[in-house]
């Protein structure tokens, strides 16, 4: 069986790094691997109207915004297949037979539509696109017959709704979509990396993000001003690692090689964290020292990004082009998914012969 990838992000904003090592890292990876047959990245814009319906410019602008975060973290068009989600309007129309098959109980126990609900203080005023959202994502993954999708943790709960709307269609119809499997980072922390403030998560909203374009100043500014621990108030105190997020970015950040770069008194981060616990260790030095492994990390991006910040109507053909390849596949999954549900008229002679056998009969 062929391996396929689909995955994609919502258009809301820039990227951050939170979605740098939840997600975005790995995609790279991936796609260079060269394990995959099919790679499709989505920009999911039709998504990210159903909460921001009466603002579709902030939508619009943030498709590029997106594109550019891609491209700057190493995703190939040569390798991965880049697409706008609104540009695939099959999408829709599989969206609309997979509503048959999902109940509105079950969309109401959907953790991830619960919480952001919640979030949204929605509460009675749910608008409807929105509460279907994950029958639409179900559709974005099997359109590709994707048996493989890098998401963070939070996407988890669509994933199985998206493997239970496949098993009920193969019992209904026949087999013929695929089942998915999500894909989540290995390193726990990378799952859901704190914002600056050690607030549980980033958003623009809070203010507590580091962004993928970030100059290098805002992020070294972001990072020394970053939340520790509120009770290390003297470098000799004993300090707490627990909730601080200084040492969550490097759990998720940093690697053996950096003692040896830059902090080479200690041999390894358990030393490093053995010390802040004991006492006698600053926060300036450890902030230091994240600063200067995110500015490692983060400074090939930002250059590839000035670079493609100048190529922005090629860009857009990018994704116009890409839009074309998805579009070609998706059409392709619904002409097999109307053929199971014999609502494919034109081309079933049977039906059309049947019909007209019981009329000949009169
Ligand atoms: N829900 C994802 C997000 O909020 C975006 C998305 C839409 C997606 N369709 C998808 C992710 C299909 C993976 C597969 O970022």
């Amino acid at each position: 069986m062929s391996k396929i990838i689909l995955t994609g992000d919502r258009p809301t904003g820039r990227l951050h790094v939170g979605h740098y090592v939840g997600s975005l890292k790995r995609r790279v990876e991936l796609q260079n691997s060269g394990e995959f047959d099919k790679i499709f990245i989505m920009i999911a814009d039709a998504q990210a109207l159903t909460d921001n319906a009466d603002n579709p410019e902030k939508v619009r602008e943030n498709i590029i915004e997106v594109a550019l975060d891609y491209l700057s973290c190493g995703l190939d068009p040569e390798k991965c297949t880049i697409f706008i989600q609104s540009m695939v309007p099959e999408l829709t129309e599989l969206s609309f037979y997979y509503m048959n098959l999902v109940t509105v109980s079950r969309l109401q126990r959907n953790p991830t539509v619960k919480a952001e609900i919640q979030m949204r203080n929605f509460e009675t005023s749910i608008p409807v696109g929105f509460f279907t959202y994950p029958i639409s994502q179900a559709a974005d993954i099997t359109a590709f017959k994707a048996n493989c999708v890098p998401v963070g943790e939070d996407q988890l709960p669509m994933i199985e709704q998206c493997r239970e709307i496949v098993r009920r269609f193969n019992f209904t119809y026949g087999d013929t979509l695929v089942e998915p499997e999500a894909m989540i980072p290995e390193n726990e922390v990378c799952c859901r990396l704190p914002g600056t403030d050690g607030k549980a998560k980033m958003s623009k909203s809070l203010g507590n993000c580091i962004y993928l374009s970030d100059s290098e100043e805002e992020v070294r500014n972001k990072i020394m001003s970053m939340f520790t621990d509120p009770n290390h108030l003297k470098v000799t105190d004993p300090g707490c690692i627990e909730g601080n997020a200084v040492f969550t970015y490097l759990d998720a950040f940093c690697r053996p090689e950096h003692f040896e770069k830059y902090l080479p008194e200690y041999p390894n981060l358990d030393e490093l964290k053995a010390h802040y616990q004991r006492g006698g260790l600053g926060d300036v030095k450890v902030k230091r020292f994240l600063n200067a492994i995110m500015q490692e990390e983060l400074a090939p991006i930002r250059e590839r990004r000035a670079q493609l910040e100048k190529q922005i109507p090629e860009i857009f053909e990018m994704l116009r082009k890409g839009s074309e390849v998805a579009q070609a596949e998706a059409a392709k999954t619904l002409s097999e998914v109307k053929a199971s549900m014999k609502i494919n008229y034109f081309d079933d002679m049977e039906l059309i012969n049947a019909m007209a056998a019981k009329y000949a009969e009169k």
